[in-house]
């Protein structure tokens, strides 16, 4: 099973998970890269905004096709109870065989957040969803969802 991990991250605790399941999956990994900044206070209210209004924004080009995988993980961090826009852009621009979605959040916001990514792609095979302080204390098992 050939496995791609795809992840944004903008404080950190995303690319923790990220490169856990890499690690545990074999996969090879790459992170999304957007043409927005979103770093700094600036950015956090840049990203709050766009995600209420689900912008779809530039990125920086991937190095793996995603459609040479088995199965790509895609994960990120809930703004505003949606997917940050750099994971909804990466779903709008790409085709998948199969996806499995992974997301953290400082509490809450997963489910509508969910939805959104599958939205713009496909239904995944599975989901798995962390808090921000579950990661950063490795307080999880990615047994089933790796599976
Ligand atoms: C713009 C913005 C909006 C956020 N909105 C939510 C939210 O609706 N619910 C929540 O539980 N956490 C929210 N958070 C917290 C992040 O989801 C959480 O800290 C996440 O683990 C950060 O992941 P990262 O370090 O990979 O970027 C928000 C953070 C930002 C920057």
């Amino acid at each position: 099973m050939k496995s791609l991990v795809v992840y944004y991250s903008r404080t950190n605790t995303t690319r923790k998970l990220a490169e856990k399941i890499a690690s545990e999956t074999n996969a090879d990994i790459e992170e999304i890269r957007p043409k927005v900044n979103y770093q700094g206070k600036l950015g956090y209210i840049r990203g709050g905004k766009d995600a209420m209004s689900e912008k779809i924004i530039d990125l920086e080009e991937m190095a793996y096709d995603p459609k040479d995988y088995d199965v790509v993980y895609v994960g990120g961090p809930v703004w505003a109870s949606k997917a940050a826009n750099p994971l909804i852009s990466y779903l709008n621009n790409n085709d998948f065989n199969n996806v499995k979605f992974f997301l953290t959040a400082g509490k809450s916001g997963f489910e509508s957040s969910f939805k959104q990514m599958e939205k713009y792609s496909k239904k995944p095979l599975k989901t798995l969803q962390l808090t921000t302080k579950e990661v950063k204390q490795d307080n999880y098992d990615l047994k089933s969802f790796i599976s």
